[in-house]
């Protein structure tokens, strides 16, 4: 990018071209978004006034961004933000760009806390708030949707990344939760008391170890391989968490577990293993078996 600062219908047009060139498939999302950060703008100001000449400091701004871009680094990496659940999120190097899919869990949390509540008897509560425990919470973006959708709720979000609890509580506190999102240090359930959650929701590294070398530029280099790696069989995780479900739930608790693909059978083996009763899984929209929930017996 040299000469006179080009317009910013100029601008988008050529980035989306490098972009596309560089074989990148979500080009031209990924201009706009580029494009709206370095102008400083709504992407709606980007339509209306598309022929106004981008000044040089956004012009330089771009052109940075673009050269990290076609270098694979994700978008969402460059913003240092990415959406989730239609709140924003702040990302660090210790935190996962958190994935669309994952708001299937939180979805599958919202209809579990409709079951549990409807079944309790009002006269018999004990006064406890209900009390979701987010396992590797990274961003904290499934712990911090959900105590936003759900007012009644509290979280105790954990990781063993110090890092990303720090971004996780700068999360919460962003998008006004922070009153009802604790965030600990800690390896999964470890640290937590019996019989203290209603939920526990988790989306753990699920990557065999031997196929993290073959993931995309834009995953391996980028993502934390603590958020990545699941083990030999990419099943680690889940052994650790089942294992505590019966302890640090309430009798009629669930878990609610993301997975990856071609996992559905051996995370249902896990939770029967551990004494939960695992329900058929939750398909994600590319119709991809994504996410169990699975009550105590
Ligand atoms: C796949 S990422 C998911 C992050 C976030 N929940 C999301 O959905 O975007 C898994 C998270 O588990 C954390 N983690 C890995 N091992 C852990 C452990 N032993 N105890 C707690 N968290 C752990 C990682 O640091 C990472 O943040």
């Amino acid at each position: 990018m040299s000469g006179a600062p080009p317009s910013r219908a100029e601008a988008l047009t050529r980035l989306t071209a490098d972009l596309r060139a560089a074989g990148i498939d979500t080009a031209a999302l990924d201009a706009r978004l580029l494009l709206a950060a370095a102008a400083r703008l709504s992407t709606i100001d980007l339509y209306t006034w598309p022929d106004v000449p981008l000044d040089a400091a956004s012009h330089a701004r771009l052109a940075a961004m673009a050269a990290r871009r076609l270098a694979r680094e994700p978008v969402a990496r460059i913003l240092g933000q990415r959406e989730f659940w239609g709140l924003p999120f702040h990302l660090s190097p210790a935190t996962l760009v958190p994935r669309p899919e994952t708001e299937h869990v939180v979805e599958a949390a919202i209809a579990e806390h409709a079951r549990i509540v409807a079944g309790r008897d009002k006269s018999a509560q004990t006064g406890a708030p209900f009390t979701i425990a987010d396992l590797g919470t990274g961003s904290g973006c499934i712990a911090v949707a959900a105590a936003h959708e759900l007012a009644d709720a509290r979280a105790i979000a954990v990781d063993l990344a110090p890092d990303a609890a720090i971004a996780a509580r700068g999360n919460a506190v962003r998008n006004g939760v922070g009153d009802r999102v604790s965030v600990i240090v800690g390896s999964w359930a470890s640290a937590l008391a019996d019989r203290c959650a209603d939920l526990v929701l988790s989306n753990p590294p699920y990557i065999e170890t031997l196929d993290l070398e073959g993931l995309d530029t834009d995953v391996k280099d980028y993502d934390p391989r603590l958020a990545l790696d699941g083990g030999a069989d990419g099943l680690h995780a889940y052994r650790q968490i089942f294992a505590d479900a019966r302890r640090i739930l309430r009798p009629d608790g669930a878990v609610v577990v993301e997975f990856g693909r071609g996992q559905a059978a051996a995370i249902a083996d896990i939770a029967r293993a551990n004494g939960l009763l695992p329900r058929p899984a939750i398909l994600d929209l590319a119709g991809t078996e994504r996410v169990i929930v699975a009550t105590l017996l």
